[in-house]
């Protein structure tokens, strides 16, 4: 393994002294959700307070008790409420203060570099295609509409059960929102972020009777285009396929 691969791992917060970053330039911290052209149509869903009603009522121990990576799922589609409930836990917004948000997961500075995108499959009320959720107008945006199962597996090197999930999904990193303040410290602080994410999607899921599974087996390139992700300023890290189990 080269240097570089495993310098990813390591504490670079002494580099950071020597840095200027662009915070301390002065420029203005990117927005914490990427923006949607105006004038999209947008999917909006059920509010928490609605959702708190009906998910999510096993005990925290259940909960913990029976989490697993689940790679088998029924054929039965999701409600839409499910798939709300599953996105607030991940990335749902809690409060706004100025330029930054606090969530439902942790995240380094509060940056919340990711964006969470969406294969959905089998939820009812959805139109089968590629959305992004939206969390501060608590929505999705329909990205682009179609049936990507086959290129979905294929980008995932074959892994079946991928594309027998009801709905997949694929968080995004766009580096910049952690490097405008950390700088060469901000990719293992964006990986440290998407595990938070990904656990508390194996944690939601298995209150709601879904399962999922966290893939990083996956072709980067053909990944970032399915999404429609340049790569480098935005580009796929991790992805989990869910459904009713
Ligand atoms: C970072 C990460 C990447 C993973 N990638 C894959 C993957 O590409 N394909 C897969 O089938 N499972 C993947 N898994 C699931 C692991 O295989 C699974 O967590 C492990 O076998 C332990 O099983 P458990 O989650 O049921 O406890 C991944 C898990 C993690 C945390």
């Amino acid at each position: 393994m080269s240097e570089d691969f495993k310098n990813v791992l390591k504490s670079n917060w002494k580099r950071l002294i020597g840095e200027i970053t662009d915070q301390m330039r002065g420029f203005p911290p990117p927005p914490f959700e990427k923006p949607c052209d105006r004038g999209r149509e947008l999917v909006s869903l059920p509010s928490i307070d609605t959702l708190l009603q009906r998910y999510g009522q096993k005990t925290f121990v259940d909960v913990l008790k029976g989490r697993k990576s689940r790679r088998e799922f029924k054929n039965s589609p999701m409600e839409l409420g499910e798939l709300a409930y599953l996105l607030w836990a991940t990335q749902g917004i809690r409060k706004v203060v100025g330029n930054t948000s606090f969530r439902t997961v942790p995240s380094a500075g509060a940056r919340h570099p990711l964006e969470t995108y969406l294969f959905v499959f089998r939820v009812t009320g959805l139109r089968a295609g590629l959305y992004r959720y939206l969390p501060l107008e608590n929505a999705l945006v329909l990205e682009k509409e179609g049936d990507f199962r086959k290129p979905i597996v294929e980008a995932c090197f074959g892994q079946k059960f991928v594309g027998e999930a009801a709905v997949v999904f694929v968080w995004t990193a766009i580096p910049y929102r952690t490097s405008w303040r950390y700088g060469s410290a901000s990719y293992k602080l964006i990986l440290l972020d998407a595990g938070h994410v990904c656990q508390n999607l194996y944690l939601a899921c298995e209150s709601v009777g879904c399962g999922t599974c966290a893939v990083a087996a996956y072709d980067q390139e053909k990944m970032d285009e399915l999404v429609g992700v340049d790569g480098e300023r935005e580009l796929v890290i991790y992805l989990a396929p869910v459904g009713k189990v």
